[in-house]
């Protein structure tokens, strides 16, 4: 069976090859998106790649992959660090959730020290270039074949355990 991904990319990134090659390399997009499309194929997996500099558009690609059950994985680029409504919009995920960058947030300024998306991720990539998004891949098609497996996927929550019902007694609604 062929695993979906999403591989999702925020503002700025459409400009890698010529944005602070010192930093992100000197790829340009278009072959990053090529390097998951083919990684993807040899794992099983059908990666599309997108990219925006809007917050609106990657919420709604967020919204999309929640409703079709398909795992994403996301490099929020700024948005990392201050998006709440990102955030927001990736807690409703149903599938495995990778967040990933080129550098180290944590080693470079300090208000990129901060991930408001880390928290709802099963996991983060950072720091390796390219090669953040091929580990991600890997973890991806790790976490689809445990899912067919029947093992739990990590990161999400168990189903909550009904409330035990208190006697009409305790129960203001009940009592009469
Ligand atoms: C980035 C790191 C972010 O801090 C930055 O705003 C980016 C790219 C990365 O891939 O290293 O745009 O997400």
């Amino acid at each position: 069976m062929i695993t979906q991904v999403l591989v999702l990319n925020g503002p700025n990134l459409a400009r890698l090859g010529i944005r602070e090659p010192e930093i992100y390399g000197s790829t340009p997009f278009e072959d990053l998106a090529e390097l998951c499309r083919s990684t993807g194929r040899k794992l099983g997996l059908s990666v599309e790649v997108r990219q925006t500099d809007s917050e609106h558009e990657l919420i709604g690609w967020v919204h999309e992959a929640a409703d079709a059950r398909i795992p994403v994985i996301l490099n929020p680029a700024a948005f990392t660090h201050y998006s709440y409504a990102l955030r927001d919009a990736l807690a409703m995920r149903t599938a495995p959730l990778i967040e990933v960058h080129l550098s180290n947030p944590a080693a470079r300024e300090e208000f990129r020290h901060t991930s408001v998306v880390a928290g709802v991720a099963d996991g983060t990539i950072a720091g390796f270039g390219l090669v953040s998004y091929q580990l991600a891949l890997q973890a991806i098609a790790e976490l689809a074949t445990e899912d067919r497996t029947g093992q739990p996927e990590p990161g999400l929550p168990e189903p909550a355990e009904p409330a035990p019902e208190k006697p009409a007694t305790e129960n203001p609604d009940l009592a009469t």
